[in-house]
């Protein structure tokens, strides 16, 4: 693919991570907007792409001809309609990145010219913040040094790694459905809290505050959650009380089960999808 200003990206969908994508990549300073392009049926969406001085129009066919890498930001139901009417205008110059869940790389190897380039890349919602957790797979057609490029391109949008297919459902089950299972520890938290005597309102942002801290202090530091729990817990003290609690309540089983669940969903739903 050509160098990032001069490369042509186009988005068929303009949903929020289409949003969050596009807004990841010009956050960098190295695309142009004007480079980009958005397609979809209705207006509705595009108003925040014109924001971002970012072209948008309804053809599908428009952005497929007038761009190098091609994100499918639609409902996966929708890839293999939306496919079998562009497919014959894919070349092998076309960089084609799915963020379909449970859509696999066979699945829209299919559906496109022999040959072509296929990605899939698993975003989160906090992509949307510049903070997510994303995994790109590439299929047999693509070379080394366009996921690197793509890696790069994206990494502006949080956390990006580059990895088999065969890892995407287990990260759909930690970081897709994690955000949630954080939802529910943090709201939790908080109802501790105003079990105990503090407002609501007061609770939920402490908790917030509390997971995002947390939060950094793993993701910048060198050190094992472990690690950083034991720094935590004086002996004898408020946090190994807590802990025992949180043990007791079965935490660790919990999340390793919730994570598991949900794998095996994405698995699940991406084997019965009638694309
Ligand atoms: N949301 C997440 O957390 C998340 C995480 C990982 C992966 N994904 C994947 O990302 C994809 C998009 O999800 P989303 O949350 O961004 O969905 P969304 O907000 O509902 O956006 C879908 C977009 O597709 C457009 N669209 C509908 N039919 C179309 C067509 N025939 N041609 C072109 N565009 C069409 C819609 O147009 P209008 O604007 O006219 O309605 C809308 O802009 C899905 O496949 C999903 O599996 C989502």
């Amino acid at each position: 693919m050509e160098e990032s200003p001069q490369l042509k990206i186009g988005f068929i969908g303009a949903g929020n991570m289409a949003y969050g994508i596009a807004k990841g990549i010009l956050r960098s300073g190295d695309v142009i907007a004007s480079n980009v392009t958005v397609s979809a049926p209705s207006e509705n969406n595009f108003p925040r792409f014109r924001a971002m001085g970012v072209a948008v129009t309804h053809s599908n066919e428009a952005v497929l001809r007038g761009s190098r890498l091609v994100f499918l930001a639609v409902k996966p139901h929708l890839i293999s309609p939306v496919l079998s009417l562009l497919s014959e205008h894919v070349t092998p110059q076309h960089v084609i990145v799915s963020v379909a869940a449970g859509v696999t790389i066979a699945t829209l190897e299919k559906l496109l010219p022999g040959g072509s380039c296929v990605m899939r890349l698993m975003p989160n919602l906090p992509c949307m913040l510049q903070e997510g957790a994303l995994l790109l797979a590439s299929g047999a057609g693509v070379k080394q040094e366009v996921a690197s490029q793509l890696k790069s391109l994206l990494s502006p949008c949080g956390l990006v790694e580059v990895g088999p297919e065969s890892w995407i459902d287990a990260h759909t089950g930690l970081s897709g459905s994690g955000v949630a299972f954080v939802y529910v520890f943090a709201e939790a938290l908080a109802e501790g809290a105003v079990k105990m005597g503090m407002p609501s309102a007061l609770a939920q942002r402490f908790a917030a505050q509390t997971i995002l801290g947390a939060g950094y202090l793993l993701r910048d530091g060198e050190k094992h959650p472990a690690q950083l729990k034991a720094e935590v817990c004086t002996p004898g003290g408020t946090t190994i009380y807590g802990l025992h609690a949180l043990e007791k309540g079965g935490i660790r089983a919990a999340a390793m089960g919730a994570v598991q669940a949900a794998t095996e969903r994405a698995r699940e739903l991406g084997d019965s999808k009638t694309v």
